[in-house]
């Protein structure tokens, strides 16, 4: 009998792989820093049961309707808004995403992402190498305080939540703005419900943890942007479109926001020249909210788990979509 094939949009390793080669036959992307053009995609996803891709992989009706045989997308990646999830699912096809495995991590970066941009530190970072400091001065590279500041949090899913447990440690006062309350959150951590626009009035730091849906796209508006504080720091960890660019650019620009820190761009990758990029007062990461060895291989192993088990004929481990 001829096994499934599986398709896996970039060079895994070998070890996290090699379960998958009993029961399948497995192609690899065969480039670690390169993303499969969409034509070998589409031509890949005619013949595969299965595909593992990155978030950054469109998995759209284009590739969907070539797989005439394919059963799973097993996403690298707990967001999974670079799937068409209604059209997977019409076509009976699972989605699967990596929950839980990166909550902290991602929690980690992204309170490192408001502690850099707050206190400068890549700016200090860059002004000694350059060899640029010549004394000590009263105000040089003076940043915000974190501590006992108020943190707005936009999503609190798991991710929002282990934020919230980082601010706590900085006897940081919690707001959170989310589609449904979140009781748990409410008593563990002390975070305060606020609706979107006076979460947004209120904080000192506003962090963008939500998914990219139809709703949250360009959720942070200019009027959005308008109604923070000058002083006030945007955090985005989640999705870049989440945030409508133009208007942030402008808002930093002038000066109806103090500052932000983006590990996330609409179209990625962005280049050194994107305007946001090029700001001073702009903290830029390449989209490594989850990138430790750790967890990367943590993420990956639960993809491969997911596909292993929808061959196996058991269901998914975490899936996104049902099929009746
Ligand atoms: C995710 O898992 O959605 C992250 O953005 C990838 O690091």
């Amino acid at each position: 009998m001829t096994k499934p094939y599986v398709f896996i949009t970039r060079k895994l390793p070998e070890d996290v792989v090699a379960p998958l080669l009993a029961i399948a036959e497995v192609e690899m992307w065969p480039h670690e820093d390169m993303a499969v053009p969409r034509d070998v995609l589409v031509e890949k996803a005619k013949r595969a049961t299965a595909i593992l891709p990155m978030v950054s992989d469109p998995i759209d009706e284009d590739v969907l309707s070539a797989g005439s045989a394919l059963r799973v997308v097993a996403n690298m990646g707990v967001g999974y808004d670079n799937i068409d999830v209604a059209a997977a699912t019409h076509r009976g096809i699972l989605v699967c995403n990596t929950p839980d495995v990166l909550t902290d991590t991602t929690a980690d970066l992204t309170f490192a992402l408001l502690l850099a941009t707050a206190r400068r530190l890549v700016e200090a970072a860059m002004f000694l190498k350059e060899g640029k400091w010549k004394s000590w001065s009263p105000f040089l590279l003076a940043g915000a305080d974190v501590h006992h500041k108020t943190i707005g949090i936009v999503g609190m899913g798991n991710i929002g939540q282990a934020v919230a447990k980082r601010a706590k440690g900085f006897d940081m006062n919690i707001l959170y703005y989310n589609r449904s309350r979140r009781p748990e959150a409410e008593e563990k951590l002390g975070a305060v419900y606020r609706p979107f626009a006076d979460l947004l009035a209120e904080s000192d730091f506003v962090v963008c943890l939500t998914p990219l849906t139809s709703e949250t796209r360009h959720l942070f508006n200019r009027e959005a942007f308008r109604q923070m504080k000058k002083s006030a720091i945007f955090i985005n960890a989640a999705r870049g479109a989440v945030a409508d660019e133009q208007a942030l650019y402008e808002a930093l620009v002038g000066g109806e926001i103090a500052a932000a820190g983006l590990d996330v761009f609409e179209h990625e990758p962005v280049a050194a020249d994107h305007p946001l990029v090029s700001l001073p007062n702009v903290v830029a990461l390449p989209h490594i909210g989850s990138a430790t060895y750790e967890t990367r291989r943590a993420m990956m192993t639960l993809a491969r788990d997911n596909i292993i088990a929808v061959l196996e004929g058991r269901p998914p481990l975490t899936p996104v979509n049902r099929i009746s």
